[in-house]
Formats: structure tokens, sequence, C-alpha cells
């Protein structure tokens, strides 16, 4: 079903999706008397935030329905964090509402929010290197023995069965120190999954794991969804918003542009969404090497850091150097500064 496709300010919001009579009492029409659908979870429209003055999100919007994965789509500075922060109480919106489950909510923290079904993924993770998985999955919320004990057999018993049904291959008993940055994000997906949300959103999931994990987590995805959970699922990866979410948003700008079903558009048309404007004429773009070698790079290594990396740069040259968080670029890119390189490197 497509929704409105309007560009910048569009129609009416409550114009275009199906009239369907409240399920339950606590869904009642709010006070224009407009009738609710009763699978939207989230309906947020005209949200704006300013930052001193200066305007980070004018028109956000979203209608995020259940059993949906909906992509949030947007370039850097787009106001997509703004908005996510507001939808979960990290931060007021200056003016703009925000439906949940029927109910217009002023959530002034994440705590309200977390305990009317919504669950975060933050890009930032902060894990506690130092205790088990299953530590930091109960972290705040530890079954207790006795009233008083923190239940460790319950929190690891109970961690390793929702490992089960994710299928991660995680050890709920390791350290979270002894993970790798891909587990140690899988742990923070695990986490808020087990908060047993209606609505979870993800920022950037995907960015510290390999295609691997993310099969995984799409096929955890999968299954959150035939539970009736609705996503929002914000990436820079096209491929995996076209194979996991069905439904999409673009902000640019802090403004809401477009939304609509993944089935009814191709990904030029939404990086062209995104940018703002046709890339195609940059598709020809012509190289600027001039072919005169500036590095070479022949079976580097540093211990620990990264191994056996060879490469040559010519003047004028972009090179484009691609790898997940941990693979060892940065570490590469300083090794490689022109000091060392000239010293190490150079042909
Ligand atoms: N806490 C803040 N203080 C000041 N400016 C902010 C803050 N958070 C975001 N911004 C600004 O708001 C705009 C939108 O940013 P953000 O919501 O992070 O976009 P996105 O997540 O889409 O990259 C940017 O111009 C950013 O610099
Ligand atoms: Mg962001």
């Amino acid at each position: 079903m497509a929704e409105p496709a309007s560009l910048g300010e569009g129609k009416p919001e409550q114009a275009h999706h199906a009239v369907v009579p409240p399920a339950s009492p606590s869904q009642t029409a709010p006070d224009d008397g407009v009738v609710v659908d009763a699978d939207l979870l989230l309906a947020a429209t005209s949200i704006s935030k300013a930052f001193a003055g200066v305007p980070a999100l004018v028109d956000g919007r979203i209608r995020l329905k259940r059993g949906s994965v909906h992509a949030l789509c947007g370039g850097n500075g787009a106001g997509k964090s703004t908005f996510l922060n507001i939808l979960m109480g990290l931060h007021r919106a200056d003016a703009g509402t925000v439906m949940v489950k029927g109910r217009v909510v002023h959530y002034a923290s994440a705590a309200e929010a977390l305990a009317d079904g919504i669950a975060i993924i933050t890009q930032e993770l902060s894990p506690v290197l130092d205790m088990t998985v299953a530590e930091n999955i109960y972290l705040g919320r530890e079954p207790r023995r006795m009233g008083w004990f923190a239940d460790k057999a319950k929190m690891e018993a109970d961690a390793t069965a929702l490992f089960a049904r994710l299928g991660f291959d995680i050890d709920a008993r390791a350290t979270m120190r002894s993970l790798s940055v891909a587990k140690i994000q899988l742990v923070e997906i695990a986490k808020a999954i087990s908060r047993e949300s209606d609505i979870l959103i993800m920022d950037e999931p995907t960015s510290a794991i390999g295609e691997k994990e993310a099969a995984t987590l799409f096929k955890a995805i999968r299954s959150l969804q035939d539970q009736g959970v609705g996503i929002i699922y914000v990436s820079h990866r096209l491929t995996d918003i076209f194979s996991i979410a069905d439904s999409y948003t673009v902000f640019r700008d802090g403004r809401f542009i477009e939304a609509g079903d993944l089935a009814d558009i191709d990904r030029q048309r939404l990086i062209s969404l995104i940018v703002g404007r046709d890339l195609r004429d940059q598709e020809a773009r012509k190289s600027t090497s001039t072919g005169e070698p500036m590095l070479s790079v022949s079976g580097f290594g540093r211990h620990g850091q990264f191994e056996d990396i060879s490469l040559d740069l010519a003047k004028g040259e972009i090179l484009g150097l691609y790898g997940l968080m941990g693979a060892g670029r940065s570490e590469f890119a300083n090794a490689s500064s022109p000091r060392i390189a000239r010293r190490r490197a150079w042909s």
C-alpha cells in the first residue's frame, strides 16, 4: 500500500491511511475527532528543534506501522538523530506532536519512552567492559534472589536463551572486553530486543558488523516483524535498506521530504531524494590522477593492528580505504602518514 509520496509540505497527514476502528479502549480518537489507525504504532508530525537558536529539525515526520521495518533515510546532518532523540525523550521538541499507539505523548526521559515500549539502539555503544555479556544485558533491571542478590545464574540462562532465539553466537558468560566490536554491537541489539518493546529504533546497526552478522541480524529483525514489532531503521547502506525495510521516510536539511513503500522506488530515486538532485551526471566523473606515484606500500604491517597491506597512490588520485570498524584503517593511515611512509614505504 502506497503512503502519500508528497514533496515538501505535502497534504494533511490523516487523509490517506485506512480508517480502522480502535482496537482497544486506549486507542481513542484524539481531540480533533480523527479516527486512529489501530496498526499505527507511532505518528510524529511537524517536529521542530533548534539548538541555541540554530534549527536542526524543521519539519520532522514519520508514520510507523505494526510489523513494518521503516527506513529513515537522509545524509549527514539531515536531522535523523535529533528526531530519534525526540521520539526517545532524550530531547524535547520545540513544536510538533508525537503519537504512540494512539496517545499523544511528551516523554521527559528515555526511561519513560522505554516504559511505553520504545527501545533504541544508538550508534554510540556503551558497554561496561568488565562485566559479563549477561550482566550488560540486564544492567539496571537484574532479576533478584531473595529480593536482594542479583541472580547471576538466571541472567545467564535468560541471555543464553535470548541468543539462541536470535541465532546470535555469543557466550553469555564472556566478559564484554573479550568480544569483537561486531559482537558488542549484537549484544546491544539483543539488549534492546530483550525489552520486548513494540517499537525498536536502530541507528546504523550494521555499521560495525560484517556480512555474516548482518544476515543473522536481519533474520532476527524479520522474526520481530512477524511478532508485530515496528522498527525504525537508519542506515547508510542502501543494500541493507532494500533488503530489510518495507517502507521509507526521507529527511533532508531537517525537513521531511517524502515517505512511501520501497517497492515503489529504486535506489537511484532514493539517492536523489536524499541528496536533493540527480546523481547520474556524476557517474562519468573523470579521474584526477596524474599517474605520478606518491606512495607505494607493499606487504606493510604493524603487529596486532594490520598486516600485509599493499597499495599504490598516485598524485591527484583519491583512493578509498574501505573496512569495518576495528579493521585497522585508522592504524594503517596513521602508520602511512608521510613521515613514516617516506622512511618505510617509498619505493
Ligand atoms: N546537541 C546539538 N547541539 C547543536 N547542534 C546539534 C546538536 N545535535 C545535532 N545538531 C545539529 O543538528 C543538525 C542535524 O543533526 P543530526 O540530527 O545529528 O543529523 P543526522 O543524524 O541526520 O546526521 C546538524 O546540523 C547538527 O550539527
Ligand atoms: Mg545521526
